[in-house]
Order: structure tokens, then sequence, then C-alpha cells
């Protein structure tokens, strides 16, 4: 096994998360009973940048892993790979955060096959050990380890969705866009515009989330408006900004493109 130096996945500086709710405070407890965690919600309103803050909080490093359905087990948990010496083990990002006591993050795990889901169960219960079956070695897995995944209830279909055997080990949070204000404070802060145009940006993604189910899939993220802030902040004319960010990026429906553009004119125009 290669020594990994767990300290490149320290958080060195406390993330800017903005709490919703009591989240915090819940998360902090299901860590403390080491409970898998499930945080749900739409893209980009705060789930991983949540996971980041919780990690610094709780002073644990985190091993963020982005799940695609071309992913194996062997991704997760290691393989043997082959060197002048001959082979040589190496752990996946799974086995090395159990070992080393990581809060481990599985990112839109939905995408990834079951069979691939499956290897996090002996995790996920009292057991909380991961076989490495190519190695023949079982990891019990540190004291401080912990799971969590994130999952977007929107992309759900019945072809792409988690076992119930899979769903039942882990203890749930819902996400969604912050309100009104505090997705305000949030773009403010993170993109660099004033508050009034924040506000406007809040406004335009009010509109177009309206519009979720009646031509657009997903409402426009809270990252989105992040970006836009950020453009008009570079000297981006708003109009522009809010086209190339809000609106371009979500459809290629003409009609749907003039209507938030429409919107982005009746706050910007
Ligand atoms: N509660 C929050 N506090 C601080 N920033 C937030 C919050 N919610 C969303 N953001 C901003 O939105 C961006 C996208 O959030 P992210 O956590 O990446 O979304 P997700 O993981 O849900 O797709 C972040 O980079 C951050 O700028
Ligand atoms: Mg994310």
């Amino acid at each position: 096994m290669s020594a990994v130096d767990i300290d490149q996945y320290k958080i060195k500086q406390e993330p800017f998360y903005k709490s919703v709710s009591d989240e915090v405070e819940l998360y902090e407890a299901a860590y403390n009973a080491r409970m898998p965690m499930m945080l749900k919600g739409p893209t980009g309103c705060g789930k991983s940048r949540f996971v980041e803050y919780m990690a610094w909080k709780l002073g644990r490093p985190l091993i963020t892993v982005a799940c695609n359905e071309d992913m194996t087990a062997s991704d997760l948990v290691g393989r043997f790979l082959l060197d002048k010496e001959g082979t040589k083990w190496q752990d996946g990002p799974l086995t090395t955060a159990a070992r080393m006591g990581a809060i481990c993050y599985l990112d839109e795990v939905v995408e990834a096959r079951q069979d691939t889901t499956v290897v996090i169960h002996p995790l996920t219960d009292h057991r909380r050990t991961l076989p490495l079956d190519k190695k023949g070695e079982l990891i019990e897995a540190h004291a401080d380890f912990q799971l969590v995944i994130s999952y977007n209830p929107g992309y759900q279909s019945l072809m792409k969705d988690l076992k119930q055997s899979t769903k039942q080990r882990f203890g749930g949070l819902d996400f969604d866009y912050p309100e009104e204000d505090t997705e305000t404070d949030i773009v403010s802060r993170e993109s660099g515009v004033d508050k009034d145009i924040a506000h406007k940006l809040v406004q335009i993604a009010h509109r177009a989330r309206n519009l979720k189910g009646h031509g657009l899939d997903e409402g426009i993220s809270t990252r989105l408006l992040v970006y836009s802030g950020q453009l008009i902040n570079k000297g981006v004319e708003p109009t522009a900004a809010c086209s190339m960010t809000m609106v371009t990026p979500l459809t290629d429906d003409p009609d749907m493109r003039d209507t938030l553009n429409a919107a982005v004119q009746t706050f910007f125009g």
C-alpha cells in the first residue's frame, strides 16, 4: 500500500457557507453518530459547498468522487497496477477515506451503476468494513470515517435510481435554492456585485424556476446566478451576462429563450 498524504485532503480555509435552516446542527449530529448521509436537491443549490464547510468545521479531510456511469467498483475501491517491480496495489478514493478517517463524498451517486453502488453497503451498516476482494483484505473503517452522497431527484427516472437497499442506509437532508434574501446575500458575497444587482438576479431566477416542468427541466441554479454576478462584476453588460449564464446553458428552445430573455429585460432592460 502506498502511503497517502492525508493533509492534502484537509480543508485549510473556512469555506463560505450560509446556512439556510438547521442543516449544520443536524449534519453534526449525524456525523457524531457516524451516520451515512444523503444530500438531496437540484444541481447548483449548495450541496457540495455544504459538505466542504462541514468537513472544515468537523476538522476532517474530505475526499470527493464525481460519479459517472462508466465508473467501476475498482475506481472506488482500488486495483492492482503494473510497474517495474511487478504488480502493486493502489487504493481507490473510498478505500483511502475509510483507512484515513476522511469524509468520503460521492457526488451524483445515481450516475453510478448499481453494481458499483453496492460496494458501499458493508461500509454503511454496523459492519463499517470494506472488503478488497481482489486483494483479499478486509478493511475496518477508521472511527472518523463517514460516507456522504448527493443525489438530484430531478434526474431520477425508473432506470436511474438507487435501490431501496442502498437508500435505506442513509439519513437524508433536503436542499433547495435558498430563499430570496439568503440567496441575494450568497450571490452578492460570492460574485462581488452589490445587493441590488444580486436581488435582481435572484428575482429573474424565481421567474425561471416557475417554468420548471413547463418547458424547462431544471430551474436556474444559485451557481448560475453567481456566474452572472461575476460577469457583471467584470464589466459585462447585465443583459449580456444574464443571457450567457442564465439562458444559453439552460435551453435550446427558441420560445423558452425568448421567455427567459424577457424576464431579464424586466429587471435590467
Ligand atoms: N448556502 C450557500 N452558501 C454559500 N454559497 C452557496 C450556498 N448555496 C449555493 N452557493 C453557491 O452556489 C454554488 C454552487 O453550489 P454547489 O455546492 O456547487 O452546488 P451543488 O453541489 O448542489 O450542485 C457554490 O459554488 C456557491 O457559490
Ligand atoms: Mg455538487
